[in-house]
């Protein structure tokens, strides 16, 4: 039950946050040369490096420096050739900067629906979509938090319709599927260096390919599509999003610090799901067999028959406590009152006021009619269950604090705040 005092546990006196920056020295060295050299410009060695070091590791011909993952998406879809109201697959449960390139292009996504095992784009339901949408040639698919997605079942839908695959590893830098990096699997792929990020440059990102014509087409399109010519000569629209060689510095240095980032995400991970033993929730499900995330942020979702009700409007939240029950609204504001920063899950693209016009599958086929109740688990599909999986997952997950930095101490005191919301 909340408690509304907070005196039941100890109080983070700092702020434990769900994902910060973990800094470790030779960020501030690389930055520096940079600074004492005077390349402080979207030039320098520390760009050159991060791209040699970035392909090298997921293990692609070319990596091109980028102002973030959001460019790096919207080269991706000027790569792909999305036309003005050209419809693409996007991912549903993801954030929004996975769709909203397609349509700074003009087009127009059409939202596969999540499924259970590995809360990515559901094959069954990306199928489904091209029954409905045959001329489809585009599909944009991410990997949520960190785990890979049915990355051989949503390939081979791709193949079998003549689709091309955008694949948006900004969370997942780092994981691996079937003993390949994510980022390999895409015709184009992209992985972000935000703040919040596995590492991070403070912003940055990086579009990869195995085609140099491409990587050569989005180095120029990302410095102003500048013409080799003595004055600045321009034959096509450009854009001001390559990296900055200061940004660049600070991800060269957290480069060699990746593996040990995913050792300690992955030890969180097992600390909450040994924590939470005998309580009504699951963490995020992984795929063992396939995969090896990097364990960007854990997750958890409560079992149906656990949670109270919750009632969320567009911008605001309800619930009714209830002995032995509760929900994600619940516990993210209880462990807020103890300083611990959680967060919902990623509300469902679908479910956005900006894209509830848009087209929306489910593994049954189109999934708009059925699913306008704000209720998870309220219709459900031939096999029992809620037809609407990304809306479901919203309505009983939430991301828990994932921070490197959280001491062992810090998070048994979260998982005893969880626990104390089923009391
Ligand atoms: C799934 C996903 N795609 C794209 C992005 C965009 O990356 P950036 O913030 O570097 O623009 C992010 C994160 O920010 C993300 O989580």
């Amino acid at each position: 039950m909340f408690n509304k005092d907070n005196t039941k546990f100890k109080k983070s006196e700092s702020r434990i946050y769900l994902a910060s920056p973990t800094m470790h020295g030779e960020e501030l060295e690389y930055v520096t040369e940079a600074f004492t050299t005077n390349w402080m410009s979207t030039v320098g060695k520390n760009i050159d490096e991060v791209e040699r070091l970035t392909a090298e590791k997921v293990g692609r011909k070319y990596s091109v420096g980028l102002s973030c993952g959001t460019s790096a998406l919207h080269l991706a879809m000027k790569i792909v050739g999305v036309k003005p109201g050209e419809k693409v697959f996007c991912s549903d449960m993801t954030f929004d900067a996975t769709v909203n390139p397609v349509v700074y292009e003009g087009g127009v996504p059409v939202f596969i629906d999540t499924e259970y095992d590995t809360w990515n784009m559901d094959p069954v339901a990306l199928e489904k979509a091209f029954e409905i949408y045959p001329e489809v040639r585009i599909v944009v698919t991410a990997h949520l938090y960190g785990t890979p997605g049915k990355v051989d079942e949503l390939k081979a839908v791709c193949k079998k319709h003549n689709a091309l695959l955008v694949e948006d590893a900004a969370e997942s830098f780092g994981a691996t599927y079937r003993g390949a990096q994510t980022g390999t699997f895409g015709d184009v792929s992209i992985i972000s260096f935000n703040g919040n990020k596995i590492i991070t440059g403070s912003a940055g990102g990086a579009l990869l390919t195995d085609d140099e014509e491409v990587a050569n087409k989005v180095r120029k399109w990302s410095t102003q599509s500048r013409e080799s010519a003595p004055w600045y000569q321009h034959e096509e629209l450009g854009y001001n999003y390559r990296m900055s060689n200061v940004i660049a510095g600070v991800i060269r240095g957290q480069i060699p610090h990746l593996e040990e980032h995913i050792a300690r995400k992955k030890e969180i991970y097992e600390r909450y799901e040994k924590g939470f033993k005998g309580l009504p929730i699951k963490m995020n499900p992984i795929d063992l067999k396939n995969s090896e995330p990097n364990y960007w942020l854990s997750c958890a979702i409560i079992d149906p028959e656990a949670m109270c009700k919750q009632v969320r409007g567009e911008t605001d939240v309800l619930y009714a406590p209830e002995k032995g029950k509760s929900c994600p609204t619940e516990i993210l504001d209880t462990l807020m009152s103890y300083n611990m920063e959680g967060r919902p899950i990623w509300k469902p693209m679908h479910m956005q006021p900006i894209y509830r016009m848009n087209g929306f599958v489910t593994r049954e086929g189109n999934g708009r009619a059925k699913t306008n109740a704000y209720i998870a688990g309220g219709v459900k599909g031939k096999d029992g269950r809620p037809l609407d999986v990304g809306m479901d997952i919203f309505a009983r997950g939430l991301c828990l604090p994932s921070d490197i930095k959280m001491t062992d101490e810090q998070q048994d005191t979260i998982i005893d705040v969880v626990r104390s919301c089923f009391e």
